[in-house]
């Protein structure tokens, strides 16, 4: 590793282009929680797994660490809004949004381009990250182009 700062490392990671998700649960108030993440990954056909990564300085990290698995929203290109909203430090992040509850209790986002809904696999240490491995137990998916996010760029 040579001396360049956090600032070039982050616009390195960046160079990579990445879909982008919301993904939701619910905490232990049964309240709706919801996050816009670019770290979704595929993992493993059998068993079904996926992942995603949370920073541990997130003021919902320890409600979606508690949390018995999540939901993942992929959005659609015409989603920007709801991008920069779930980006945002809301109190309430579901008020006019409009969602339904998962077959394991979690938020689906109306119209997005797929779903998953999975519960909890394992969580996994990750640096200033926690990485969070779910198991998908149903998805959906439908037909539109992706929302996108690479350079620092939402398209
Ligand atoms: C395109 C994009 C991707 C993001 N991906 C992640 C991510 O993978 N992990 C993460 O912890 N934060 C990510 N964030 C930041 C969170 O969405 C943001 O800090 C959010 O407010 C956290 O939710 P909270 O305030 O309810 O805890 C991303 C933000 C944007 C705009």
């Amino acid at each position: 590793m040579n001396t360049q700062n956090n600032k070039d490392l982050r616009k390195a990671f960046g160079m990579f282009p990445t879909g982008i998700t919301v993904v939701t649960a619910i905490d232990k108030e049964n309240k709706p929680i919801g996050m816009t993440v670019n770290s979704f990954s595929s993992v493993s056909l059998d068993p079904p797994l996926v992942l995603w990564s949370i920073a541990k300085k997130q003021p919902s990290y320890s409600l979606f660490l508690d949390a018995n698995g999540y939901a993942v929203n992929i959005l659609s290109k015409d989603q920007v809004k709801l991008c920069n909203h779930f980006a945002s430090p809301l109190n309430d992040k579901f008020e006019n949004i409009n969602w339904k509850l998962s077959e394991n209790g979690f938020p689906l986002i109306n119209d997005t381009l797929a779903w998953f809904d999975c519960t909890k696999w394992n969580d996994y240490e990750g640096g200033d990250h926690k990485i969070l491995l779910g198991k998908v137990t149903s998805y959906g998916i439908s037909n539109m182009d992706p929302l996108t996010f690479w350079n620092g760029k939402i398209s």
